[in-house]
Formats: C-alpha cells, sequence, structure tokens
C-alpha cells in the first residue's frame, strides 16, 4: 500500500484541471455575493408588502424584545428538526434562566407519518417529563413535577401556559394560531399544511386530558431573538445556522406594508418579522448552482424548495460533498478518488453527515487545495492527512487498504470548498438585515451610529464548524464594510428555542 499514491493512475494533469473546475464552480467573489445580496433585499422588500412569496417575511405579532428583568415559570415545547426538546424555563431577571431540558430524537417514521402521531408523540414525551410521579422527581426548589397533579387535574386552578416553539413556515395570524405553510428539513407529516399548529398541539394535550395551555408560538429564530435581546439587553437579529437556516430581525410595521390597514397595522410600532431565509432563490435567479446541488435539490423531500437553505445548512452540506466525491470515483476512465471504491455508507443518500466535514476541518481547517503533491508536503502536514484518513475509514466504513494520503487531501479540499461557500452565503443574509434596518449600507460607507450591534445565533453549524463564523465575517466584512462589521457582536443564544418559547408565553400570559 502507498498512503501517497497519485491519483489512481490519472495523470496528474488531467486531475488537476478536474479538480481546478470543480473549485471553480464553488467560488464566489466580491461582486457576486454584492448582487446576491441585492436581490436578497428585493425579496425581502417584496415579502414585506404581498403575501405568498418565496421569502414569507412572516408578522410573528412579537412587538418588542425583552430587556432582561422579566421573570415567571413556563413550560415549553420545541419542535425543531432533528429534535423534540420538553423544557421548563425560569426566567430570573437580570438576563438570567435556568432550564431543564430533556432531547428526544425524532424519527423518520413520525417525520413523514400523520400530523397527529407527531403531535401526540411530542404529548407523551411532554408526559414523560412533566407528569410523574412526584416521589419519583428530583429535589428541584423550581419543579414542575410538585405541580404534575395539576397537570391531570383540571380541576385546578387555570391550565399551565405552554410555548411552542415550532420551527417551520407558519403564517401567523395572532401570536397564538398559525397555518403551516409547508414543511421544511425533511419533515412531510401529513395533514399539517394548512392546519393551524397550535390547533395541532392543543387537541393532542386535550386528547390526554393535560391541564396545559398553549399560549405562544414561535420560530427557532425569533426564539434567538429574544433569548439574545434577554441576556444582552438588545438584539438586532436572531438566526439559525443548523440543520437549517433563517432569520428574523425587528422591523418597524410601517414596512410591513401587507398588513393592510388592520388595527395591529394602525398601532404602528415594531414586530418582529421571521423571514423564512432558507426559501431565498427558489425562483433560480442569482445562485450560482453547481450539478452537485442540483443532484441534492432533485433527490431531496422537497425539490425546488428551500433552494438557500440547500446551500448553507448542516442538513445538506455532507450531502453536496458527498456529491462532488462520488463525482471524482466515478470519473471516467480513471476515478480519481479512494481507487473508485466507495463504502456503504459514503454510497447511502445522506451517508456523509454534516459532522464528519467538521471533524475533517478541525484536524486542518481551510484547506483550498487538493495537493497535487502529497509527497512534497511537510511531516507535520503529513500526519494530519494521516489523521484525516483515519476519520475517513473510521467514519465511513471505507476499506483502509484503498485511502491514500492524497485522497484524505481530497476530502479536506471538498469539506472546505462547500462549508468556505456556505459560510460566505450566510454573510449575505446577515448583511441583508443590517442594510434593511438602516444598520448598514451594502458595499461599505459610513453609518452614523456607534452601538453594538447585537446578533444572536444557534445551531450546530455556527457552534461548532472550524471557522464557519470567521469565514462569515470575513465576507460580511466585504459586503457592509469594516467599520459595521467591527460592531456586530455574534453570540450564541444557548437554549434560545426553549427560552424564546417562554418570554413569548410569559407576553402573552400579561
Ligand atoms: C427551516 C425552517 C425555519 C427554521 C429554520 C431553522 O428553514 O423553515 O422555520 O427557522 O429551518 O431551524
Amino acid at each position: 500500500m502507498t498512503f501517497t499514491s497519485a491519483l489512481s493512475g490519472a495523470s496528474p494533469d488531467t486531475a488537476k484541471h478536474i479538480l481546478d473546475s470543480i473549485e471553480a464552480q464553488f467560488q464566489l467573489s466580491q461582486d457576486d455575493l454584492i448582487t446576491i445580496t441585492k436581490q436578497f433585499l428585493d425579496d425581502f422588500r417584496l415579502g414585506l408588502s404581498e403575501y405568498n412569496h418565496p421569502m414569507a417575511m412572516i408578522p410573528t405579532f412579537v412587538t418588542g424584545v425583552p430587556d432582561g428583568s422579566e421573570t415567571g415559570t413556563f413550560l415549553a415545547l420545541d419542535l425543531g428538526g432533528t429534535n423534540l426538546r420538553v423544557c421548563e424555563v425560569h426566567l430570573l431577571g437580570d438576563g438570567e434562566f435556568t432550564l431543564k431540558q430533556q432531547k428526544y430524537r425524532v424519527s423518520e417514521a413520525l417525520k413523514t407519518g400523520e400530523a397527529s402521531a407527531l403531535f401526540a408523540d411530542s404529548v407523551d414525551a411532554f408526559l414523560t417529563e412533566h407528569a410523574s410521579s412526584p416521589t419519583t422527581a428530583p429535589p428541584d426548589p423550581f419543579a414542575v413535577s410538585s405541580r404534575s397533579i395539576d397537570l391531570l387535574d383540571p380541576h385546578a386552578g387555570s391550565a399551565l401556559p405552554l410555548g411552542l416553539t415550532f420551527s417551520f413556515p407558519v403564517e401567523q395570524t395572532a401570536l397564538d394560531k398559525g397555518t403551516i405553510l409547508t414543511w421544511t428539513k425533511g419533515f412531510a407529516a401529513k395533514n399539517a399544511v394548512g392546519h393551524d399548529v397550535v390547533q395541532l398541539l392543543q387537541d393532542a394535550f386535550d386528547r390526554k386530558h393535560l391541564h396545559v395551555r398553549c399560549v405562544a408560538l414561535v420560530n427557532d429564530t425569533v426564539g434567538t431573538l429574544l433569548t439574545r435581546a434577554y441576556t444582552a439587553g438588545g438584539c438586532v437579529l436572531g438566526s439559525i445556522f443548523g440543520t437549517g437556516t433563517n432569520g428574523a430581525y425587528v422591523e418597524k410595521v410601517e414596512n410591513l406594508t401587507k398588513l393592510g390597514d388592520s388595527a395591529v397595522r394602525q398601532e404602528g410600532g415594531v414586530m418582529v418579522v421571521n423571514c423564512e431565509w432558507g426559501a431565498f432563490n427558489n425562483t433560480r435567479t442569482v445562485l450560482p448552482t453547481t450539478p452537485f446541488d442540483n443532484k441534492v435539490d432533485r433527490e431531496s423531500i422537497n425539490p425546488r424548495l428551500q433552494a438557500f437553505e440547500k446551500f448553507i445548512s448542516g442538513m445538506y452540506l455532507g450531502e453536496i460533498t458527498r456529491n462532488i466525491l462520488l463525482s471524482l470515483l466515478d470519473a471516467a476512465p480513471t476515478p480519481l478518488l479512494l481507487n473508485g471504491r466507495a463504502s456503504d455508507v459514503l454510497n447511502r443518500h445522506y451517508g456523509l453527515d454534516t459532522a464528519v466535514l467538521s471533524e475533517i476541518e478541525e484536524v486542518w481547517e481551510s484547506g483550498r487545495t487538493h495537493f497535487t503533491e502529497v509527497e512534497k508536503l511537510s511531516a507535520e502536514d503529513r500526519s494530519r492527512l494521516e489523521r484525516i484518513r483515519s476519520i475517513i475509514i473510521q467514519r465511513l466504513s471505507v476499506d483502509a487498504e484503498f485511502v491514500t494520503l492524497r485522497d484524505a487531501a481530497i476530502f479536506r479540499w471538498a469539506a472546505s470548498l462547500v462549508a468556505s461557500r456556505a459560510a460566505k452565503l450566510s454573510a449575505c443574509a446577515v448583511a441583508t438585515v443590517l442594510v434593511q434596518t438602516e444598520h448598514a449600507k451594502l458595499g461599505g460607507g459610513h453609518v452614523p451610529e456607534q452601538e453594538k450591534l447585537t446578533v444572536g445565533v444557534d445551531g450546530s453549524l455556527i457552534e461548532h464548524y472550524p471557522n464557519f463564523n470567521a469565514r462569515l465575517r470575513e465576507s460580511l466584512r466585504a459586503l457592509v464594510g469594516e467599520e459595521v462589521e467591527k460592531r456586530v457582536d455574534i453570540g450564541m443564544a444557548k437554549d434560545g428555542s426553549g427560552v424564546g418559547a417562554a418570554l413569548c408565553a410569559l407576553m402573552a400570559t400579561k
């Protein structure tokens, strides 16, 4: 076995040509980023003025952000994408909170079965957490379990208020009402689209005779925004870079012209808007789409929808990379990777988890080179490639015999191409919000303002993917100028979904 073997027999020039041409398809110049952001701004404005556009710009009926002084105890259910969380949140004031939560993985069967089963299961999870016998509960002064009997007793005072975080597009008509527009992120539960999500959950609670009332509905981005505002005293944008991607920000009600002359519009002031920016470019106007992206889209559960999300989010980055790698594996007449031998994992749809890309870049990040001559690398770099080689063997079950250091270098290169593009495009979305809210000018330029621009974020990509944040910031600088970029304070809003739901439940019960 030769770890440093050339590309399975292909001439170095042919190989380099193929790899370089793939790389070129993933490049985005500053001009490209500006063009994309301009289109983003146009789509924002269209979505604010009319219903039924891909960029839904959903009014949330949240008409302010917290300042950290809020207190109270609330229950929250968070149906997000990968997991269902049952939370108990204590808002302590002074921007402090405690949270207890239990996480359940949502099975594929529930994601695509009947919606009533999904919600019934969510309530069962909730029951497991909160209606267990008080004697078995931990001695926690805040534990809801001391109220567990109330949950089941219709005569025990008013129902417990619960906030629902539901991280899918929902056209809201009130803080506690909203129709599911479509599923995203691999969900396709039946008899949900077109129905009121709060009602679906409430029915499930009522069927179990639980003394709980769902009083507020929030998107995870809204939760992130509210949570960061609660802990930091203010926030311009809440955004998720995880299984999916999206953002919510505070907009002037006067700009929400699609609300017509409704009472809420006449009141004026501000309202949080859930952009649903994952649907940007569903019209296929501006994103430079590669055949690897088209394959992801075509084979997805929602072709031609969530176009931007499919470039950005954790659910898809592994799959785009897998498509690149498979094209190299299948290159004719001579394979350019793994000697043409895939593994069952690599052959499987969604078999390459974005977490594996993250592990690879953790070893050696910013790998924008595919090294024609691995043998000329330093001993230290070769040992990094050895570590990446082990990840490929272990995590993707590829036969060790067929994995060279050159292959490892190509895996790293592909991961970095896909993740860098995602981070750059994410910057376009962030810049759009800063420009729309008049905190920045596109292309840079002085803005007469000195204060910090607080951005709350959550999601596995932004939290764990090496350099995602740094790459995003670099492009943001190119889009809005250094002066503004320096003032942008991007911080994790940990547990944003649960705390945000609690903050909304508080607003609803006030
Ligand atoms: C998807 C959902 C959106 C959510 C985002 C992040 O884009 O449609 O509602 O906020 O994922 O979880």
